[in-house]
């Protein structure tokens, strides 16, 4: 394969000229809006992601900016893409950066690496697309075109796929144009490469692939299976009194630090009636009598190593919570979607409450 490389980065970067999608972060080489377009890129797709992108880079010009910014806010304009924790790490960073490098990012791959919530990915993506320098990224997009390539069967969610595929995007990268063949690799595993359905009589590099070849693309990429996910359930008690109803403040080192929900029973494993939980929330936040209005539908919310089940019950209350004792926020219904909420509970908001 190897003496094929040149004229696969060839074809690549004249299939990528005619044919990538016309986004802003193509249009720039400023490092602190490839991070950002690569931490975006990381949870959603390329269309998606856009007005995030646009959202941040309006609000905040430079690194600085986005260092002096509230946290809150921060989380604001994230909200929707899930997994705050990114969020939280982007403002540690961009700390980073003002206080280690003066407000530049470092055109270095493991100066890069050192900042909070870049790893590897990023870190090339940021060293090649802003500077220029020969690193290769591999996400999704890269592995399944590289697997296909050279019909190569190591499962991509191994440690071993890692260090073939890392390899074998190394060994392909163009040194001359790393920035346009990274991208292009990625724009062809998103709209050509595609996980079903690939448009394999579009590829520029079909007569190279050899699974193409073997007519066995449909066998690659190779997953190996996932380990059992953990099962944990909510009920979320929407309290209602005289128009009010109370969330707090998630503390802890957990995912949603720092966010608001609803006072809740947790369960992990196996569910408990709802009955048990009202009792259960009467007797811990002193609530005495009150009236269960709904019980919602179930709302799920699937991370990689947890499924979290929800249910919303809402109670009207025959007296108010003491907030102070139970640290808990007194707000308007109307006024929840000001604070910055899980993705779970947005949902909820958008579909009952609004
Ligand atoms: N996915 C993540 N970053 C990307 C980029 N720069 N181009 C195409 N797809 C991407």
């Amino acid at each position: 394969m190897k003496k094929f490389h040149t004229i696969i980065q060839k074809q690549l970067l004249r299939w990528y000229d005619a044919n990538k999608r016309d986004m802003p972060w193509r249009q720039t080489n400023d490092a602190y809006k490839i991070w950002l377009s690569e931490i975006i890129l990381q949870q959603t797709r390329v269309e998606q992601g856009l007005p995030y992108y646009n959202k941040f880079v309006n609000k905040y010009k430079n690194v600085k900016a986005f260092a002096n910014a509230n946290e809150s806010e921060i989380l604001k304009l994230w909200q929707g893409l899930g997994y705050y924790s990114r969020a939280r790490n982007m403002h540690a960073a961009a700390h980073q950066v003002v206080e280690w490098h003066n407000g530049i990012f470092p055109a270095n791959y493991d100066e890069l690496l050192k900042l909070k919530g870049v790893g590897e990915y990023t870190a090339s993506a940021i060293a090649s697309i802003a500077y220029g320098l020969p690193h290769a990224v591999c996400d999704g997009n890269v592995f399944r075109v590289l697997s296909r390539l050279n019909a190569n069967d190591t499962p991509i969610n191994s440690t071993e796929g890692k260090k073939v595929f890392f390899h074998l995007a190394q060994s392909l990268l163009n040194h001359q144009f790393p920035s346009q063949h990274n991208q292009a690799m990625m724009e062809l595993g998103a709209l050509v490469c595609k996980p079903t359905n690939p448009l394999c009589g579009q590829c520029p590099i079909n007569t190279f692939c050899v699974a193409h070849q073997k007519n066995t693309i449909d066998k690659f990429p190779v997953k190996s299976k996932k380990q059992k996910s953990t099962v944990i359930y909510l009920h979320y008690f929407v309290f209602e009194y005289k128009g009010h109803t109370y969330m707090q403040t998630r503390k802890g080192k957990g995912i949603w630090q720092g966010l608001h929900d609803f006072p809740h029973v947790e369960y992990t494993g196996k569910e408990i009636s709802p009955e048990q939980s009202i009792q259960r929330i009467q007797h811990t936040l002193a609530i005495g009598k009150m009236d269960v209005i709904k019980i919602s539908q179930e709302y799920k919310h699937i991370l990689t190593h947890r499924i979290i089940i929800a249910k919303f019950i809402q109670c009207t209350l025959h007296k108010p919570i003491d907030t102070k004792k139970y640290s808990l926020i007194k707000i308007k219904k109307a006024e929840i979607n000001k604070l910055s909420l899980p993705r779970l509970i947005e949902k909820y908001y958008i579909k009952e409450l609004q």
